[in-house]
């Protein structure tokens, strides 16, 4: 019998030290996170995805952005908003920012007064149907403007610093190394959220551009902490 109750006694012993052991672990885990988070006070950098929603692709970034808890700047195009609002929905609960990029990816220099305010004004009808507000900046496709579309699209126009060139399939290494020596403070990086290649690499491109200091912001938050001097960036009414 007291043998009995000496091996219950180990027992519960050792159920009590690998308890402790498995508790001391977590909390050694926890206290690892903070010091992998974003610099409050690192240089700004806003990273943009042109030409989607692709489920498959769009979502492979945004699983990235949300493991690290950074934003971007999704440049939709108004005729793949149908059928993917769901997508919309949560780049918005991530904090990442929905920009206009006309609904069919029209050279608007091309196009008439009223033919490049219907390509930015569908686009909005479609993203106030989804998120019941419109977008705040637009990227013209290809980056191509002019009068007419200053006069006509009364938003800032969203250009880039450093180009990519990902809308062709590329090595995800090199990918990756030529956006982490490109960024620069206020740097906007143009992407496109339609190439595996593109989401692959952001698994490396986020933890890097991180334990260099960026601060992620959306291009609005850019505009704002800059007061609209941001490199890329053609204000309403700037000359
Ligand atoms: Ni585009």
């Amino acid at each position: 019998m007291q043998k009995n109750v000496k091996a219950a006694a180990m027992m519960l012993c050792l159920v009590c030290l690998f308890l402790f052991l498995l508790s001391n672990r977590d909390s050694r885990q926890e206290a690892v996170l903070p010091a992998a988070a974003v610099n409050e006070n690192g240089p700004l950098i806003a990273l943009t995805f042109d030409d989607g929603p692709y489920p498959n692709v769009t979502t492979h970034i945004l699983d990235v952005l949300e493991e690290h808890d950074v934003c971007a700047t999704f440049f939709v195009l108004g005729s793949r908003v149908a059928g993917r609002e769901d997508v919309l929905l949560r780049m918005e609960s991530l904090g990442c920012e929905i920009g206009n990029h006309t609904y069919s990816h029209a050279d608007l220099t091309q196009l008439s007064a009223a033919q490049c305010a219907e390509e930015i004004n569908k686009t909005n009808a479609e993203f106030e149907r989804v998120l019941g507000h419109a977008a705040a900046v637009v990227r013209p496709p290809y980056g191509f403007y002019n009068a007419t579309v200053r006069q006509n699209v009364p938003y800032p126009l969203v250009l880039w610093t450093v180009d990519t060139n990902d809308w062709k399939p590329r090595n995800t290494s090199e990918l990756t190394e030529y956006v982490v020596q490109a960024a620069q403070e206020g740097s906007v990086i143009l992407m496109h959220d339609q190439q595996d290649s593109t989401a692959e690499a952001m698994d490396a491109i986020i933890p890097e551009l991180i334990a260099k200091g960026f601060r992620f912001v959306t291009v609005s938050e850019l505009i704002a902490e800059t007061g609209g001097a941001c490199m890329a960036v053609k204000m309403p009414g700037d000359g």
